[in-house]
This record gives C-alpha cells, structure tokens and sequence, in this order.
C-alpha cells in the first residue's frame, strides 16, 4: 500500500480557485486534516455526479457546492425537489454536530447566506416560470405527454405543420385546438402530412387534455423565461443562485424534468462559446436526475447526451444528482468529470449489480476495497474522483464533507414569501400575458369558414339576390386561404419564426 498521505497531498495540492469538499480518510477516526479535497473552479464545466441512497447527504452536497460557486461569483440554478435546498438563501447554525464536524475537519466555517431568487413553476412558491408550447419542441413536449416514438414523431409532424403555416403554439390550448383541427375540419390537411393518423392525433388530443386538467397549463405560455434571469450576479459580485421549487408538481415528474432539460436546451441557444474558462458561467444541478429519463424514449436520452456534451463550450456545468449512477444513460454517465459518490445500499441482487457497476467506474486504488468503503460510508461521507486542473482524474478518495455554511433545512413559510416579495423578476413574470395564437387563428378561420358556406349557400339560392355573391371556393382554394389568412393575421406579430424543438436546434449545430 502506498503512502494515503502523500497521495492525498500530491493529488489535491493543486493551484488556482477551488471547491473545497472535506478531508480524506482511511480509518474513519483518522481524517487528514491537513488536505483538502477538491474540484477546480474551471472544472467545472467538466460536469458532476453527485450519487447516493436516501439520506447519505448528497442535498446538503449540493449546497456545499452551490454556495462556494456562488461565492466565487457565478450564478447557480438548482432544483428543489424536497424544499430544503432554499435554506442556502439563510445562515447556516452552528449546532453541536456542525460545530464537532467542523473541529474534527479543522475547517474554518462561519455562517452564510447565499443571495437566493426562488421560482416555481406552479407560481404558488416562487417567481412563476413559463416556456411556451413551440419553444418546447416536440421531444421534450413527449416526454411530458408520455408518448411513444410513434406518437412522438407524429407530433412532431404537427408542430412542422404549424411552423409551416404560422400558427404559434403558445399555450397548451392551441395545441389543442390546432389537434382538434386537424382530426375535425382540417382532415384533408391531415391526410397531407403523410404519416399521420387521425387515431394518433385523437391519442395526443386526450392527452393534451389530461395535462390541462393536471395543471400543466399553468406554466405553458407567456412570458416566457428570459434565460439571461438565471445569470445574475449582485452588486458584489457573487452569483445569484435561482432555487426553483418543484415540491408543488412532484406528482408530476415528466413536466418539471423536462422543464430542466429545456433550460439546459435554451442556456445552449443563448449562451456564447467560451471554450474552457478560468470560472463557469453557470453551474447547474439537476436533483432527483432518475426522473429524467425513467421510461424516456431513445431521442430523449440522446438529446439530453448532446445537450450535456455540448454545453461544456459555453461554459456551463452540469451535475446530476440521483441515488444510483445506473439511474443515468451510459452517455451521459461518461461525460461526468467529478463524482461524489456517497453510500450505497445493497439489499438485493439487483442492487449488488448496481453496487459492481459502480465500482467498476473507478479508477483503481490500493487504499480502499471499493465495495465495501461504499457500503460503510457515513451520512455526510462520499467517495470522490475529481479532474484536477490538467483534466486528470484526482486519487479516489473517501472524503468527510463540510457542512454547508447555509441553513441545513427549509425556510420557513415567512421567510419564503418575504424573499419572494422582494424579487426584481416578480414585476416581470408574475401575470401570465394571452396573445394571439394558434387557438385564436384556427377559431378566427373556421367561423370565417363558417360564413363563407352560409354566403355559397344563399348564392346558390335562385333569388332574390341581394348582393353579388362570393365565389364558393374549391378544397384547394380553401386550403391555400388558410395560408393568406393566417399569415396576414401574423405578419405583425413578433413570434417564434422557427420551432425550436430541442432535437432541431442540436441537428442544426451539428
Ligand atoms: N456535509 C454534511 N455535514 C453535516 N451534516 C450532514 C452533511 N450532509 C448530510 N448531513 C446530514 O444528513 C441529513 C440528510 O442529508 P441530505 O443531504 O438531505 O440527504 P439526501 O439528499 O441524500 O437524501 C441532513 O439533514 C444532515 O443532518
Ligand atoms: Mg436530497
């Protein structure tokens, strides 16, 4: 066995700005307080893996980071799933474990508070948050929907039709209403399309549906986020560090994981290419990140891979948080730089399997039998491998984390809406805005539809005639009609020329 101590010091006595986790051990009653181990700033891009069973502190983890990321002055978003992450936006209590942890770590802890903006995406708990339905795209709208490839390419043929024939889908009722066009009066259209059955179209319709009645239409429409709200920093240069709570639509897993993955999605579009800079330009946690891609299709999985892949220029990263890292596409799974791996239990074979797999992503160390270390590690305790400066991986090590100098718990309810009622994004987001679209056009079409039979039939009437009458149109000037009228009726609106589907945009970069 080599020398734990001179390791540890060779391994993490890097330069340059730093997260600090905690201290190595071998013997649990023996910590090496006199290394730190840690993930470089400019690292960090690289992405993370936070993994862990219930309980073994892989939250409070995330709250480590996130305060020290924020401290350093980049902005952060987090996903609350439990509302105990908002505490970061309150000071920390030096209560007797905190203060132990801290004495046996020789770490230097005050409390802190970060500077905290709290989103929601029911806009009960936070600043509400809004995507429109087009800006989602086809993939991730499937995800929610939980449809099936099948399904999934057929929508996509609906929102290019829409595209096509200007017809913004802003809310979930456009959607709606341009499904129930199209296996209505528009079915000629839907025979266009190719591909497309009208059974489909009525299994999407009800599921549209479905999701209005769940709720989901509170968060699809305008205004839309403006991406650069999550970049802030204050007046003193720290990162702001945007908490969105997602405890009021925890029955609805698909919708707010795909919310996520369609922030990720937009920070590409938006964000410059910032090859490997000196800090991130934000880091973003993903919690709960099994949700995301339980009984996701394969177009899915691969663009979350992409997405993950490529928004490493722009200088964000990304860390996944979840209990098992098998709950992660092999994909993705191998994008992440730094692991902080807490205790895993192995009650069943299925999690003994799991247990090898993960053991078998580490690099090999003589200090430790891995699966047995990540069996006896403590709550707060996590086995870690982190990419050092040069991008090599840092010696495995189990590591005693620092407690977080941010509350370790939820605010309170006053604490919550006081914060709330001081955010510079409330005047902006909190009323939803309806302007013209899809549902408005296609109702506006099919009553001028309307009168234009009644105005064919009293023509075909033999007298007496009042007026000259309009010229009944064939199918085909009906169906070009469709196109003058909606295109005038758009021409003014400053809308989305292109649906950006999450899968288009990463096609396009390709
Ligand atoms: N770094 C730490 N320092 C001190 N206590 C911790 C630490 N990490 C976890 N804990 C304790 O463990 C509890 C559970 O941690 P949490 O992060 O909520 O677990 P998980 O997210 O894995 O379910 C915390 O409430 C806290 O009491
Ligand atoms: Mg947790």
């Amino acid at each position: 066995m080599g020398d734990f101590h001179a390791e540890m010091t060779e391994g993490y006595g890097f330069d340059g700005p730093t997260i600090g986790l905690g201290r190595p051990f071998v013997d649990p009653a023996a910590p090496v307080t006199d290394v730190e181990v840690r993930i470089p700033l400019g690292l960090l891009n690289r992405h993370g893996l936070i993994a862990g069973a219930t309980g073994t502190g892989k939250t409070k983890t995330l709250q480590l980071l996130a305060e020290q990321i924020a401290a350093a002055g980049t902005p952060v978003f987090a996903a609350d799933m439990k509302g105990d992450l908002a505490g970061i936006g309150a000071p920390g209590e030096a209560n007797d474990r905190v203060t132990a942890r801290n004495t046996e770590l020789a770490h230097a802890w005050t409390p802190g508070a970060a500077s905290v903006e709290l989103l929601s995406l029911s806009g009960d708990t936070g600043v509400p948050l809004r995507a429109t339905v087009a800006s989602f795209g086809p993939i991730l709208l499937s995800k929610v929907l939980s449809l099936n490839e099948t399904q999934e390419s057929s929508l996509a043929l609906v929102f290019r039709y829409c595209d096509d024939r200007k017809l913004p889908l802003l809310e979930l009722e456009d959607l709606r209403t341009v499904l129930a066009y199209l296996a209505g009066p528009g079915k000629d259209e839907l025979e266009m399309l190719g591909g497309l059955s009208k059974a489909t179209v009525g299994v999407i319709q009800r599921k549209v549906t479905e999701l209005e009645a769940d709720g989901g239409d509170a968060f699809f429409g305008e205004p839309e986020l403006d991406l650069r709200d999550l970049l802030r920093t204050t007046p003193g240069g720290r990162g702001v560090i945007s908490v969105l709570h997602l405890v009021d639509v925890a029955a609805r897993p698909a919708l707010f994981s795909t919310f996520l993955m369609w922030v990720l999605a937009e920070l590409f579009e938006t964000l410059p290419e910032v090859g490997d800079p000196d800090k991130p330009t934000l880091v973003f946690f993903l919690d709960e990140a099994h949700l995301l891609f339980a009984d996701a299709t394969k177009a899915f999985r691969d663009s979350v891979a992409q997405t993950v892949r490529l928004i490493r220029s722009k200088g964000v990263g990304v860390f996944f948080v979840t209990q098992l890292p098998t709950d992660l596409p092999d994909e993705v799974l191998a994008q992440l730089g730094h692991r902080v791996q807490h205790a895993v239990r192995a009650f069943t074979p299925k999690d003994a399997k799991a247990l090898r797999q993960v053991v078998q992503t580490y690099p090999v160390t003589d200090h430790y039998a891995l699966d047995e270390t990540l069996q006896s590690l403590g709550v707060g305790e996590a086995l870690v491998t982190a990419l050092n400066p040069r991008g090599v991986p840092t010696p495995v090590c189990a590591t005693r984390i620092y407690p977080p100098a941010s509350r370790m718990g939820p605010l309170t309810p006053e604490e919550r809406a006081a914060m709330i009622a001081l955010s510079s994004l409330r005047p902006r987001y909190a009323m939803p805005v309806d302007r013209e679209s899809a549902m408005e056009i296609l109702t506006a079409k099919l009553n001028d539809d309307r009168e234009r039979e009644e105005a064919a039939r009293e023509a075909a009437r033999p007298a007496p005639r009042r007026e000259p009458a309009r010229r009944p149109k064939s199918d085909d000037d009906l169906l070009g009609g469709i196109g003058d009228l909606v295109n005038s009726r758009v021409a003014q609106q400053v809308t989305r020329e292109v649906v950006r589907g999450l899968f288009g945009l990463l096609k396009r970069r390709r």
